[in-house]
């Protein structure tokens, strides 16, 4: 596997007959949950270049055609995202500048040499005011700017190219950046009480199950392309998820849970985004784990690298 560091470098081990899979956005969340899981392709015939944003700015469309042009990818798995919610509101341009413009230069640059795209987007391009898990027909309508970039490059790549694969996940946490979860780590290890909503419902999900995912889905052959909903199996508030990580350091006494009005943020949010995953539950079988028992797995982790 080739790595971000030698992308730009001359020395690469890729070998003629492999195909490559070039990855935008390597070092956030996903980026990183994908580069450590790269064992799941050793056997398969592809090659792996990991590219972060200094390397390959994906607003930038000469950054991403020169990309394309060097590894000429059988995929492009998108993992790059402006995913601040509340700053998004104050910084509109910046997310429309990276999760439509980028993702447009990024189908642009796929349809031209043949590539198939996997593009990641949220459920925070719902409305999220009913409470049935929402399918891939249901109609977005965001309640915010985040949501409503995301939306927009969901579109882009739409009208582009359609070889592609938007996977929809929600209320990504993982060990790495920042993340409610780690937030939590840090409020529970130091004994703050801490005051969580409970009336916003969705699913938490392990970035290191979607990349878990995403390689499978390149591993099947002809995979149908399309969106697709993907989330940890559960349903949490996120009083419950932080109930969660509250209770592995038996502080949860600390916690207590308050309605929206109560914790006012710049962005609005759904209120309901549980996804129904019956979609790609038919596409692959495999089972997917509940958002719970990748919770000590992480705290571990955390607890490990003293963060
Ligand atoms: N986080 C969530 O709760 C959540 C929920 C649902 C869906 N999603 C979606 O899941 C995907 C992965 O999210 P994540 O949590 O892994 O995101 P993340 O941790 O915030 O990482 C985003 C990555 O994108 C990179 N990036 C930003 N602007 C870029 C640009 N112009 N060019 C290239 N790279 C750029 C960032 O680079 P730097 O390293 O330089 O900052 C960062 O490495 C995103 O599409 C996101 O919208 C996330």
């Amino acid at each position: 596997m080739e790595s971000i560091n030698n992308y730009l470098g001359v020395s690469t081990s890729r070998l003629s007959s492999k195909k490559t899979i070039v990855v935008l956005g390597a070092n956030g969340q996903l980026g990183r949950c994908l580069q450590d899981r790269t064992f799941l392709l050793a056997s398969s015939n592809y090659t792996i270049v990991f590219t972060n944003s200094a390397e390959v700015d994906i607003t930038d469309e000469q950054q991403v055609k020169r990309i394309f042009e060097k590894y000429q990818p059988a995929y492009c798995i998108n993992a790059a995202a402006y995913t601040a919610v509340d700053k998004a509101e104050e910084e509109k341009e910046k997310a429309f500048a990276v999760n439509e413009s980028g993702a447009k230069n990024m189908a642009t640059y796929c349809k031209k040499f043949h590539t198939i795209c996997i593009h990641i987007s949220t459920d925070f391009v719902f409305k999220g005011n009913t409470c049935i898990p929402l399918t891939e027909d249901e109609v977005p309508a965001p309640v915010n700017s985040y949501g409503a970039s995301k939306y927009a490059g969901e579109k882009a790549i739409q009208q582009i190219y359609p070889k592609h694969i938007i996977l929809r996940t929600s209320w990504l946490f993982s060990e790495y950046r920042s993340n409610f979860l780690k937030t939590m780590n840090l409020l529970a290890r130091e004994k703050k009480v801490t005051k969580v909503v409970s009336d916003q419902i969705g699913t938490p999900t392990y970035a290191g199950d979607l990349a878990e995912l995403i390689f499978k889905i390149i591993e099947t052959e002809k995979f149908p392309f399309g969106i697709y909903h993907f989330s940890n199996e559960g349903v949490a508030s996120w009083y419950d998820f932080a109930y969660e990580v509250f209770k592995f350091y038996k502080t949860e006494k600390n916690l207590q849970p308050i309605p929206s009005e109560a914790y006012p943020t710049p962005a609005k949010r759904p209120h309901f985004t549980v996804f129904n995953k019956r979609k790609i539950k038919q596409q692959l079988q495999f089972s997917i784990a509940h958002w719970r028992e990748n919770i000590p797995h992480v705290l571990e982790i955390l607890s490990k690298a003293k963060t």
